[in-house]
């Protein structure tokens, strides 16, 4: 069953004309995002911790000369979102991956400031690279372990780090014989979409479960998955339990969402171009839900659409389908006020963080625009997809 997610609701209209928009196009507002950014910066401030960009949540890069004013880095997770911190971000970088290749180690040792390790063979494999780039006075990230806190409260298993056998992470019970030499870092990530309230009963099992390595580390990494930027977002809790965290320990301490960065500023605009008569009418858009939203057919949720209600409420209820030949391309059914019609534009709201990400060229379906609306100089085409794009995947 797939749902809308109430905070979909909170994001505003686009504040430019829509006729002005090729489509199918993600517009990012900058507006918006800098009303984040700062609500952010004012939890840094607050609490002492140094908040991150998830680049995985979004690394939308045109928009990072507004992000760094704010935050202090990104975290990648893999090399090219690592390389990409360094390249467009500049400011710290900070590393996890489930595994690493020494290839990969080669690059990401000169330009990370940190690298959480998911298992202690992988600290043990990768410490001498570490060690050698210290000798030689070279510059080497400051090593963590990333630790499976085993206390969830993720209710949907594919988005939940401590699920039953999950691979993200270190038990405690596997860490018990395990040296701890060397390790300068605790990350944990066990949340999502969460409140601080989560964070709080989840901090409570790191320290229960992980008392030697909190001793021993600099910095402590809560990971991704606060909510921070929802409008009904407890933020006083938040700055309260990284406060009393850090007088009962005296570590350094590091967020690192990526969803909250961007949530409610961006839209994906798109027309429709067809009406097709099925059971209920399907309006065919230039827009695909798996390869423009997969997250609509994979987590799976119900975007929001800008004067839609849920089918049967308004008078007219239409089936939304996408570009591509995958008969389950739906993006779900809708009521208007007004019938469809072949040519006119409709406004997904929150489109801004992983939808981005995840897209594909799938079936040769041409990829959206990405603009950016500044509000104080108006709409900006930072890249238009075409056919190389498409064809450089493939071969
Ligand atoms: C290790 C880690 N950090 C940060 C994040 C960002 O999470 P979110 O975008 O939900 O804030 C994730 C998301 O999966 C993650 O796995």
């Amino acid at each position: 069953m797939s749902f809308t997610p109430p905070h979909v609701f909170e994001q505003p209209a686009p504040a430019f004309d829509l006729s002005q928009v090729e489509t199918p196009a993600f517009v990012v507002d900058l507006g918006l995002l800098q009303k984040n950014l700062e609500k952010l910066a004012r939890v840094q401030e607050a609490s002492g911790a140094s908040i991150l960009l998830a680049l995985k949540g979004f690394s939308m890069f045109a928009a990072f000369p507004l992000v760094r004013q704010f935050l202090r880095g990104c975290c990648a997770s893999g090399i090219h979102e690592a390389l990409l911190a360094h390249e467009e971000f500049g400011r710290e970088v900070h590393v996890y991956a489930p595994a690493f290749k020494e290839a990969e180690m080669r690059e990401i040792i000169p330009i990370a400031d940190h690298i959480s390790f998911n298992s202690p063979a992988q600290w043990r494999k990768f410490r001498p690279m570490l060690d050698a780039a210290r000798a030689a006075g070279k510059r080497a990230p400051s090593p963590g372990i990333r630790v499976n806190p085993e206390h969830s409260e993720v209710e949907v298993s594919l988005y939940d780090p401590c699920s039953p056998g999950c691979r993200l992470g270190t038990r405690a019970d596997a860490l018990e014989n395990e040296s701890l030499d060397g390790l300068e870092g605790l990350h944990f990530h066990a949340l999502c979409e969460q409140d601080s309230d989560v964070l709080e009963r989840t901090l409570a099992a790191v320290e229960r479960r992980f008392p030697r390595l909190l001793e021993k580390v600099k910095w402590v990494n809560m990971g991704g998955g606060h909510h921070i930027t929802r409008n009904d977002y407890d933020v006083e809790r938040l700055v309260r339990v990284v406060r009393c965290f850090k007088e009962r320990w005296g570590k350094e301490v590091y967020l690192e969402p990526g969803e909250a960065v961007a949530l409610n500023t961006g839209w994906l605009i798109a027309t429709v171009m067809d009406i097709v008569p099925t059971d209920i009418p399907t309006a065919i858009l230039d827009t695909s839900a798996t390869a423009h939203m997969p997250d609509t057919l994979e987590m799976p949720y119900r975007p929001h659409i800008l004067g839609s209600d849920e089918p049967g409420k308004l008078a007219h209820t239409f089936r939304l389908g996408g570009l591509t030949c995958l008969a389950g391309d739906v993006i779900g059914e809708y009521s208007f006020p007004a019938p469809l019609e072949p040519g006119q534009k409709l406004v997904f709201t929150d489109m801004a963080h992983y939808t981005m990400v995840k897209t594909t060229t799938f079936n040769g379906v041409p990829h959206p625009d990405i603009v950016l609306h500044d509000p104080a100089a108006g709409l900006r085409l930072v890249r238009r997809f075409g056919y190389e794009d498409f064809k450089r995947r493939l071969s």
